[in-house]
C-alpha cells in the first residue's frame, strides 16, 4: 500500500506536481486554528453583558477546527471557568463518556457554548446575555463550517430557535438553520439528575455523529 502510493507521488512529481492537496488542507486547518484564537483573545476582554465580572476566564471552546459536528452546551461551569476548557467537569466527564462509547474521541469534533463566561452560581444564562455572546458563537461556526450542531440541553436550543423550547418533547428533533442541521438533545446535566435518560442522551449523539460524518 505504502510503496504504491510513494511510486504515484513520484510520478506525479515527475510530472510537475510541487503540492498536494493534503498540505493546501494543512494551512486551511491552521489558519482556523489562528481566527479561532483571535475570537479567543477577544472574549478574554470582553465586557459586553455583566458576566465578565464574576468570571475567572472566558472559554472559547475547543477541538477540531474542521469538525463536521460542533457539541453546544450553555455556558462554562466552575471547572471550566477554572481551567479555561469547555465540559471538563462532571457534566463534560459523562460527554466524554457516552462519545467514547459511541466510538469515538472528543477531540474529534469542536466543544463550545453559547455563552462563554460562566454565570454566577452557575444559573442559566439570561436572553441579554445570550443575544450578547451569539455572535462570537456565529464566528466560531463560520470558520469551523460544520454540518451538524448538537445542541444540549433546551438553553442551547433556545438561542438557536429564538423561542421557548421544552426540550423533553423536542429532543431527537432535526432542525435546518442557516444551511446546517440542529439536532436537539438533553444537556448531560441533566441526565445527571435523571440517570434514565442517559440511553437517550447517547442514542441522540450516536444519531448527531452519524449525520455528520455520513457520505
Ligand atoms: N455545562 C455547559 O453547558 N457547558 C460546559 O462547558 C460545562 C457544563
Ligand atoms: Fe462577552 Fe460573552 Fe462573556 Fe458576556 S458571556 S462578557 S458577551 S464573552
Amino acid at each position: 500500500m505504502k510503496d504504491q502510493l510513494y511510486k504515484h507521488l513520484r510520478i506525479l512529481q515527475e510530472l510537475g506536481y510541487e503540492y498536494l492537496f493534503m498540505e493546501k488542507d494543512m494551512n486551511l486547518t491552521e489558519e482556523k486554528e489562528k481566527k479561532l484564537k483571535e475570537i479567543g483573545r477577544a472574549i478574554q476582554e470582553c465586557k459586553k453583558c455583566d458576566l465578565y465580572k464574576s468570571r475567572k476566564q472566558a472559554v472559547l471552546g475547543e477541538g477540531n477546527p474542521d469538525s463536521s459536528l460542533v457539541f453546544i452546551g450553555e455556558a462554562p461551569g466552575g471547572d471550566e471557568d477554572k481551567l479555561g476548557r469547555p465540559f471538563v467537569g462532571r457534566a463534560g466527564k459523562l460527554l466524554t463518556k457516552l462519545i467514547e462509547a459511541a466510538g469515538h474521541k472528543r477531540e474529534e469534533f469542536y466543544i463550545t457554548n453559547i455563552c462563554k463566561c460562566r454565570p454566577p452560581n452557575n444559573r442559566t444564562p439570561t436572553p441579554w446575555e445570550m443575544e450578547a455572546c451569539f455572535p462570537y458563537l456565529e464566528k466560531q461556526l463560520q470558520i469551523i463550517q460544520p454540518k451538524v450542531l448538537c445542541l444540549l440541553g433546551a438553553t442551547a436550543a433556545r438561542a438557536f430557535l429564538k423561542r421557548n423550547v421544552a426540550i423533553t418533547k423536542e429532543r431527537g428533533s432535526i432542525i435546518n438553520w442557516e444551511g446546517k442541521l440542529l439536532y436537539l438533545t438533553y444537556h448531560p446535566a441533566y441526565v445527571l439528575r435523571n440517570p434514565d435518560a442517559e440511553i437517550t442522551l447517547f442514542e441522540d449523539i450516536k444519531k448527531a455523529i452519524e449525520l455528520a460524518i455520513e457520505k
